[in-house]
């Protein structure tokens, strides 16, 4: 953490693109023209493919990377098992799936010296890591930079901070994450976490399925949403550094570790389109009702990861970013439902339109399959009886993992202390207005 740091995050350049085939070098010649591995790399480098889906995916979902690094990959030590510390990783069946609605209040304050990868504290998901499939939520609460380099082979890594910047350094380059963006960290993708502030505090997704993707736009058209050209990709950034660096590895749900004599960090150009990202959620396009009636929030998402079943997602980032309301004889905030879709809910900043108190930022609710949820007593009121003028919602950035199994939690999170205890008292009180006759 220091000045410096955030000086150096903010004068970062970057390639724009959701999925574009992109390329980038650090040093002038060191990315090959017209071929990916040509007998010699320019500049006596090791050329390496990375692979984020399998060889003969379709041409429009294949994700891989070209790297040029001062050392091949395949370089390194054995790894050892080391310590889970607070992750978890599906499937989970150490609890009794719940059917209760249920929040959190934001993680308690963490020791000094703990690192990102170190805070992270799995609350729950679903799926089975070996087979592909499913996500886990995760929150982190971090006090230290990491000195080490992590990789996750078991999915990908959307970081939603809520708290305190974040310089990532991943082999493809630096990106710089405030509170409102995300970073989408591909899996495979080695990286470490450099704090901008004293502390910061965030959501991971982490996505054991197909890489997100942005969704299909349909009678949108071509534009709106979350546009490709606000994703920013890092341009080629390396570390030649010749020494003692531990590489941690998640790999089918534990944490391997190995030491480096060399930091893997070491990529000095690359081309492909399996690349991090930093996306800034306020420039999410939001649609909304012109006329009667909310939408389903599924026109609020900004990735998804689809299933093999069309149109059902194994996990869809969605954002409640600020917005007009307009909508005439309409009840505006969100709508009682019960989903088959199972629902984890984060917040930014400020507040969220359907909840008047508790649901505080890096705090979190679970509403799962089919449990019965919607705007609490207070906000039913206000909104049932609130003069419809044209309002400008603009206080409040909520997230929400929308995901098609239950999320089961871990032991720590069903019994944690910042576990609220009477969060259903939120829809205690509906008075009875039923009047069959007039
Ligand atoms: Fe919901």
């Amino acid at each position: 953490m220091s000045g410096d740091a955030r000086k150096r995050a903010e004068g970062l350049s970057y390639l724009c693109g959701f999925g574009n085939q992109h390329s980038s070098e650090a040093v002038p010649g060191a990315l090959p023209q017209g071929r990916n591995s040509p007998q010699r790399a320019p500049l006596g480098l090791y050329a390496e493919q990375l692979s984020g889906t399998a060889f003969t995916e379709p041409r429009a979902h294949n994700r891989r990377s070209w790297l040029y690094r001062i050392r091949p990959s395949a370089a390194h030590p054995p790894f050892a098992r080391t310590g889970n510390g607070t992750l978890r990783t599906a499937p989970f069946r150490q609890t009794v799936p719940d059917p209760n609605r249920l929040r959190w209040d934001p993680l308690p304050e963490p020791a000094a010296g703990t690192d990102f990868l170190a805070s992270l504290w799995t609350l729950g998901g679903n799926g089975d890591v070996a087979q592909r499939t499913g996500m886990a939520v995760h929150l982190y609460h971090a006090t230290a930079s990491m000195e080490r380099v992590f990789s996750d082979a078991d999915g990908e890594l959307l970081i939603v901070p809520e708290k305190g910047g974040l310089l990532l350094h991943t082999e493809f380059g630096q990106l710089h994450a405030e509170p409102g963006h995300v970073a989408l960290i591909p899996r495979g993708v080695r990286f470490r976490v450099e704090l901008l502030d004293a502390t910061a505090r965030g959501y991971v997704c982490e996505n054991y399925g197909s890489p997100f993707r942005l969704p299909e736009l349909g009678p949108i058209g071509a534009n709106g949403l979350a546009n490709p050209r606000d994703f920013l990709a890092p341009v080629a950034a390396y570390e030649d550094v010749e020494g003692p660096v531990e590489v941690v590895n998640k790999f089918c749900g534990n944490l391997w570790a190995a030491t480096y004599d060399h930091s893997p960090l070491d990529v000095v150009a690359w081309h492909g389109n399996h690349v991090p990202y930093v996306y800034d959620l306020r420039r999410f396009n939001v649609m909304g009702t012109i006329s009667y009636d909310h939408p389903d929030p599924s026109i609020f998402t900004v990735l998804t990861s689809p299933s093999d079943t069309p149109g059902l997602a194994g996990v869809d980032f969605v954002v409640f970013a600020p917005r007009w309301l307009v909508g005439e004889d309409t009840f505006r905030p969100p709508y009682f439902h019960r989903n088959v879709m199972s629902e984890y809910m984060g917040l930014i900043e400020g507040a969220y339109d359907a909840k008047a108190e508790g649901f505080v930022p890096g705090g979190g609710s679970l509403h799962n399959m089919m449990s019965a949820h919607g705007p609490d007593r207070e906000t039913w009121e206000r909104a049932s009886t609130a003069e419809l003028r044209p309002q400008k919602l603009d206080d409040g950035l909520a997230f929400m993992f929308e995901t098609r199994w239950p999320v089961a939690l871990t032991p720590h999170a069903l019994r944690a202390e910042h576990l609220q205890q009477r969060y259903d008292d939120v829809w205690r009180g509906f008075e009875r207005h039923f009047r069959p006759a007039h």
